[in-house]
């Protein structure tokens, strides 16, 4: 086990490269399962989260090659192999798996996700939507339990926005039998980026991107090459880092208008950004004025930029409110922020930011992968070493963090922890 080290307080400067999609390749890969000869995927990233799911599906007998960012995925031995336990309990979009398995096999078994804590995370709206496809679906000692005769295409209306939800059933439906219709659908880029890879597949699917997408089911997909996008949330942490500690830097490899909700906040503090076809430039910030956010289903603001976006704002003159409205104890970092020095306190769904303050090293502990992110950015914003443990959260979603940092001028390395960290660590 390691924690990261930053000497915080100095300018950074340089271009950084986004990798793939952390949420898109978590949906792309189980996708393949559908498919009956070879798919591959380009622009991966380097991620634990990606390691995990290639395990989980050579565990079911699938053929996998990874190197150099590109993945490809054998299906065609695969079997309906039950994941109760074991690896599917690591990350929250083993879900995929579920939606996937049954469009191809019409059964599986997968433990309950684990993942992040933000509050409660059902899933009753990926379980409503296999349901209404035919399936019968049991919980048994903490494992889904899905099976089906036939999978039957159907009308699906999703009481809550679900971008998870959204994609199961995607992949449930793309071999049903006739029409599948999903109503009040959510609308993520990482959305319509599995809808491409599963159309050229093969899948009949209008809509994705919209809150509407419809599906005419096959009997076979096939394989092929698709590339992931770009990472808007992995952008948007460099772009608030930029407004943070930049003095002046350009991001690479990212498609703006996937980050416009931030952009126009980032605007209304006074950061000067320039956006090109796949580059963003955030021009050194001066003094920067307090906003509020609200996080919002796409396009509006992203809960998984919430956390990184509240320590900027322990730099903006005044107070800004931070609302989420999407998870209810999304607000692990801020009893860490205040061991940094900042004048934070959380009412209900919204932190209470009041700045400018300069931040000060300390040793802290990332609860989850975007807290981790917010505490990485304020460790740079301080005065001082900052150790962060639990980075393990961090690597689930940051590509080479280390080496993008360095990269930009930044002092940040990994060392192991000590024993007395460690059992720490193991009580906690
Ligand atoms: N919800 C339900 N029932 C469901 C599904 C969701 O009530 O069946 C609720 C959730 O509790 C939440 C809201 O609906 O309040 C939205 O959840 P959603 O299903 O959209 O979230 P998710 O699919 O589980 C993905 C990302 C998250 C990101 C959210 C929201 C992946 C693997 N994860 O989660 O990413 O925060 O959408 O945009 O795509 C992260 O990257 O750090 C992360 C947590």
């Amino acid at each position: 086990m390691e924690k990261l080290k930053i000497a915080g307080g100095y300018p950074l400067k340089g271009t950084v490269r986004i990798s793939g999609a952390k949420n898109s390749a978590v949906a792309l890969i189980p996708a393949t399962i559908l498919a009956d000869s070879p798919v591959t995927i380009e622009g991966l990233p380097d991620i634990s989260d990606v390691q995990i799911l290639k395990a989980l599906l050579e565990e079911i007998g699938g053929k996998v090659e990874f190197a150099n960012n590109e993945m490809t995925v054998d299906p065609s031995s695969m079997i309906s192999m039950p994941l109760p336990n074991g690896k599917v309990k690591k990350l929250r979009a083993s879900y995929y798996l579920m939606g996937a398995m049954l469009g191809r096999f019409k059964k599986a078994v997968i433990g309950l996700p684990g993942g992040c804590y933000l509050g409660p995370r059902p899933i009753d709206q990926h379980i409503k939507g296999f349901e209404a496809l035919g399936a019968k679906v049991t919980n048994e000692q903490g494992a889904i339990y899905l099976r089906a005769d036939e999978l039957k295409g159907a009308r699906i209306y999703l009481d809550v926005v679900s971008v998870g939800a959204t994609i199961n059933i995607m992949l449930a439906a793309v071999r049903a039998k006739g029409r599948t219709i999903i109503e009040n659908a959510a609308k993520e880029p990482e959305i319509i980026d599995v809808a491409t890879l599963l159309t050229n597949m093969g899948a009949k699917i209008k809509g994705a991107g919209t809150d509407v997408i419809r599906i005419d089911g096959v009997d076979h997909l096939h394989g092929c090459r698709h590339t992931i996008i770009p990472d808007r949330i992995e952008a948007g942490t460099y772009l608030i880092l930029g407004a943070a500690v930049g003095n002046g830097i350009l991001i690479d490899n990212v498609i703006p208008n996937h980050l416009e909700s931030l952009i126009a906040k980032l605007r209304e503090m006074g950061v000067e950004i320039e956006s090109g076809d796949d580059q963003v430039f955030v021009a050194p910030a001066q003094k920067l004025k307090a906003v509020d956010i609200k996080t919002l289903v796409y396009p509006g603001f992203p809960t998984d930029l919430q956390q990184p976006f509240t320590s900027l704002l322990t730099k903006a003159e005044g107070t800004s409110v931070v609302t989420d409205t999407i998870y209810s104890a999304r607000f692990k970092h801020i009893d860490e922020l205040r061991r940094m020095n900042a004048n934070i306190k959380v009412e209900g769904r919204s932190a209470i930011v009041n700045g400018p303050v300069r931040l000060q090293g300390a040793k802290v502990k990332a609860s989850d992968l975007r807290a981790g992110a917010a505490l990485v950015i304020a460790g740079l914003m301080a005065e001082g070493i900052t150790e962060i443990t639990g980075i393990e959260h961090i690597d689930r979603g940051y590509s080479h963090l280390v080496e993008k940092l360095n990269g930009l001028g930044a002092t940040v390395w990994r060392e192991d922890l000590s024993q007395e960290e460690k059992e720490q660590m193991e009580n906690a």
